[in-house]
């Protein structure tokens, strides 16, 4: 599984190689096909005649080389770094490399150190003084105080990465040791390319695929070392690995390879979000910020929620979860009607503004009409410091790493992750129930990312069968009740806009007001069907009714439903607590979509009509 958060390359020569003719421009070829993943910053570093050359700043690579000439960098030995923000907003002191207090140790990293405020505490204490707010920073420190200590620059590092919590995959060059690139990798993508006197490592493989397709795969827990002509790799906890007999040849392109060899970049989004639930998860359970924005919420006369598109069926969800949990109403509405909702908004109210993006101008409009009336608002992003979290009083950040595909698929289960934790934790706030309980949610939640995994793995087969059915359909309803009907809502809209078929969501109980009329024998009526005893009942009924008119039933539900025999194409989901509903059931509808427009041969990357991020009202 690969992670989309940043790009890593690094490599070290020896003098005699077409690489060391000009190492900056070979560093700098590197980052630009690393450019795909997405960032707001780049930097490098070498090590040149004794001393650490590091050259960074906020902005793309093309902005920088002109600026700074990124490219200029000298060295045998040098690294380089493209950044997608997670603690520290895109600036050119957060961007990476980070350096230590002597400016002896530069390293860039790709992940999330989740215990970075007590290491910098530790650190502090001891003298040490940070200038970036990234969580990253603590890395170079922690070597420079275990070098004093050991005196040793691998056995240093090694002790730093045995304090780190989190996912990382980690790049370090030192004036100390200057022939070398020291590693780290847990659960952040991390691989070797073994060269004719020259070795690199990097995050992904087309980074550096141009100079070679020799490949080791570093696993989780694994750290070294490479130099021009040796790699030394060892299990943190084991010890030293045979790496000869994992070396690979790749025989991709680079075009495949920076789709780490899915076909389009839906598809790896959606096979990402097991990593991408899990980092949004664990960067909330250490962020102080929710805490504010829940003191917010609980100050608040009316709390509205706005957003377009898929973030509008997150925030619809999170409307119905705060009157489920809290028996709190959130006044969900989408953004580009704001102008009817601005009106009833006063000083004293909230509104969370939801978008992946934070650049969707209907979602923009509808916060500077709000903010005009006093009002308090909360942002949800995934992008760190655009237009949307950077006007807001709070901005809160999934972390699903960058979205290519114009479908947002892992975006829309991080939203949901995260405005259920924002949940939980007003819940606990206001006693809403016991500690144990809220405990009990909370390790729900971090089960999230396994279940994620085994429905991924359960359900494909099925969908793609399925989606042959489907591709020769025009008309499809997706039917639900409570918590279930955003997702599918949201399952109507990817089939919708990868697949141009016709998918029309609607609660099941309305359906029989005037929808039914278009069912026939073998219209397709897809039911998304949460784990719920009195929903399922209700439900039952629904199924029914469409049945007696010739449909054809597709559910999505749990494995343990008493529904299964209803439907002529069960979907099963592993059996959970309902709260995990919107990560079994949306998954196997995203996959649907996919699969479906992939039989109609579409591309579902660049679906026609639409943009990534709508700008134009
Ligand atoms: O960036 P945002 O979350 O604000 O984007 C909102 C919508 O434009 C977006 O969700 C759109 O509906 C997607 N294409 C859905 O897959």
């Amino acid at each position: 599984m690969f992670h989309l958060v940043c790009g890593i390359i690094g490599f070290c020569t020896l003098s005699k190689t077409p690489l060391a003719q000009s190492p900056g421009s070979v560093l700098f070829k590197g980052l630009k096909r690393l450019e795909y993943r997405g960032y707001d910053s780049a930097g490098v570093a070498g090590v040149y005649q004794g001393k650490l050359i590091v050259l960074k700043g906020k902005g793309k690579l093309d902005e920088l080389e002109e600026k700074i000439r990124l490219s200029s960098v000298r060295g045998y030995t040098v690294i380089g770094h493209t950044r997608w923000a997670t603690h520290g907003i895109p600036n050119d002191v957060n961007a990476h490399p980070q350096t230590d207090c002597r400016n002896e140790i530069a390293v860039v990293h790709n992940g999330i150190i989740q215990n970075y405020r007590e290491l910098r505490q530790f650190l502090v204490e001891r003298g040490h003084v940070f200038e970036s707010d990234t969580d990253t920073e603590v890395i170079p420190h922690l070597v420079e105080e275990f070098y004093r200590e050991f005196n040793d620059l691998y056995t240093a590092f090694k002790q730093a990465i045995k304090m780190l919590k989190g996912s990382y995959a980690i790049a370090m060059v030192s004036t100390i040791e200057p022939d070398k690139i020291f590693f780290a990798r847990k659960d952040s993508p991390l691989v070797i390319g073994l060269g004719n006197g020259y070795n690199f490592v990097a995050s992904d493989i087309p980074a550096f695929l141009e100079y070679t397709n020799r490949v080791i795969i570093v696993y989780d827990d694994e750290i070294g070392y490479i130099t021009s002509t040796n790699v030394f790799l060892e299990n943190i906890g084991s010890g030293v690995v045979d790496w000869s007999k994992r070396v690979r040849v790749v025989e991709w392109s680079i075009e495949d390879a920076s789709k780490s060899g899915y076909p389009h970049y839906m598809l790896k989004e959606i096979m990402e979000q097991p990593r991408a639930l899990r980092d949004t998860l664990y960067g909330l359970l250490s962020d102080v910020v929710v805490d504010e924005a829940v003191s917010i919420l609980l100050n608040s006369r009316k709390v509205f929620i706005t957003a377009a598109g898929t973030s509008f069926h997150a925030s619809l969800y999170y409307s119905l979860l705060s009157s489920i949990l809290l028996g709190k109403p959130v006044i969900p509405f989408i953004a580009s009607e704001y102008m009817v909702y601005s009106p009833i908004a006063s000083s004293g109210d909230t509104l969370i503004v939801v978008s992946q993006s934070g650049e969707t101008i209907d979602s923009l409009m509808a916060l500077r009409a709000f903010k005009k009336k006093g009002v308090r608002v909360i942002a949800v992003s995934n992008v760190v410091d655009s237009a949307i979290p950077r006007e807001s009083d709070v901005a809160l950040y999934t972390r699903a790493g960058p979205e290519i595909g114009v479908a947002a698929t892992k975006t829309f289960t991080t939203q949901v992750l995260l405005l259920t934790f924002l949940a939980l934790k007003q819940g606990s706030s206001i006693g809403r129930f016991s500690e144990s309980e809220y405990r009990e949610y909370i390790g729900l939640l971090k089960k999230v990312p396994e279940f994620s995994r085994e429905v991924l793995a359960s359900t494909e087969d099925i969908v793609k069968e399925l989606a042959k059915w489907l591709s020769r359909k025009k008309s499809i309803y997706y039917l639900s009740r409570g918590i279930g009907l955003p997702i599918a809502m949201e399952g109507a809209l990817k089939l919708k806009e990868i697949a141009y078929i016709h998918a029309e969501s609607y609660p099941a109980g309305e359906s029989k007001h005037g929808p039914i009329a278009l069912v026939e024998k073998d219209f397709p009526v897809l039911f998304v069907i949460p784990p719920i005893d009195y929903l399922e009942e209700l439900l039952l009924g629904n199924i029914q009714e469409m049945k007696a008119r010739g449909a054809t039933i597709i559910c999505v539900l749990s494995e343990k439903s008493n529904l299964i025999d209803q439907c002529h194409y069960p979907i099963k989901t592993p059996h959970t607590h309902w709260l995990l509903t919107p990560f079994t059931h949306t998954i196997p509808l995203q996959l649907l979509a996919y699969y479906t427009a992939v039989v109609k041969g579409l591309d579902p990357d660049k679906p026609r009509n639409l943009a990534k991020t709508v700008t134009v009202e």
